[in-house]
């Protein structure tokens, strides 16, 4: 695998390259960011990998400096994997030698709700940052988690109205064996929040349960949830059910003729904030 930090080396790496498959990453790879990459393989070649943890996406108040950044370690584990050709991980300067002064803005009714209620100018960030990679890395394929669905959602607009020539790839979420969704931030997780973090899945597939036993009070579901893990110990952002074509809240009727729908949860458990989302469809 050839590690470069600058956007001239790796234009240099991937000349006359017209199949690249690219996984944006912000590093600490755990094996979900791996899975994404097996995935990339099939479906172009080369793999690029990129590891920049990407200032613009992160609050005044969020924790971009304690983001955990383990380069050695994530060269170590793309190395072992062997699906990866180039591995792009430039510093700051590099991304930003300058003001990014010029920004995507997603729509607000997409970028605005959920995570980007919760942490505004997220999607914005997210956005540019990742039309920047794609300019650098000239993908036909790049793969994106469904663990962040609303950020693969976002991805997918933008490819479609900037007409980007990108095919953006889901891979399914990757979950520990007892549920957690694997997260580069699980490590932040005490001993004891680690064991009460699986809560959020299975909550989850307490509404998808409940969804298709055939109840049609929303509210009523997303209350219980809600009340649910912060009885607990938790301190929940939200859980909503949602439409899954474009996030939106379903109406009754959509509800009863099957809209697919997807359950979306943000909760805090201590100081680490944790995502998780669910699709549910009525049998
Ligand atoms: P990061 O959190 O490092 O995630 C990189 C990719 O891995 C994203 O597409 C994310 O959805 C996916 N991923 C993470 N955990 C996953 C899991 N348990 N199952 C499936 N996929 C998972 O997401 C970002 O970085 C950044 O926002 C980025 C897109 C790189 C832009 O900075």
């Amino acid at each position: 695998m050839k590690v470069v930090h600058t956007i001239e080396e790796l234009r240099d790496q991937l000349r006359g390259q017209l199949r690249v498959a690219f996984v944006p990453t912000m590093g600490n790879l755990h094996p979900a960011h791996l899975a994404l990459m097996k995935l990339a393989r099939q479906h172009g070649d080369p793999v690029v990998a990129s590891i920049f943890v990407n200032r613009l996406q992160f609050g005044p108040n969020e924790d971009f400096d304690q983001y955990p950044r383990t380069l050695a370690a994530d060269i170590e584990k793309l190395e072992r994997e062997r699906d990866v050709y180039v591995l792009f991980a430039p510093n700051e300067r590099e991304m930003y030698p300058e003001p990014q002064n010029f920004q995507v803005q997603p729509p607000s009714d997409l970028g605005g709700i959920l995570e980007g209620e919760f942490r505004p100018g997220f999607f914005g960030g997210v956005s540019t940052v990742v039309l920047k990679l794609f300019s650098c890395v000239q993908p036909s394929v790049a793969v994106f988690g469904k663990k962040d669905y609303q950020q693969l959602m976002v991805i997918r607009n933008m490819c479609r109205q900037f007409q980007l020539p990108v095919n953006i790839l889901a891979h399914e979420t990757v979950r520990d064996a007892d549920g957690l969704a694997l997260s580069s931030r699980n490590v932040f997780l005490q001993p004891a929040e680690r064991a009460e973090a699986p809560q959020l899945y299975a909550t989850l597939q307490s509404v998808q349960a409940d969804i298709q036993a055939g109840s049609t009070d929303i509210h009523a579901l997303e209350g219980q949830a809600v009340q649910a893990l912060n009885s607990r110990g938790w301190d929940v952002d939200y859980i909503s059910l949602r439409r899954q074509r474009d996030l939106l809240v379903p109406s009754q009727e959509e509800l009863s003729a099957g809209e697919p729908l997807v359950v979306l949860a943000a909760a805090k458990l201590g100081g680490t904030r944790l995502i998780d989302n669910l699709e549910v469809c009525k049998k």
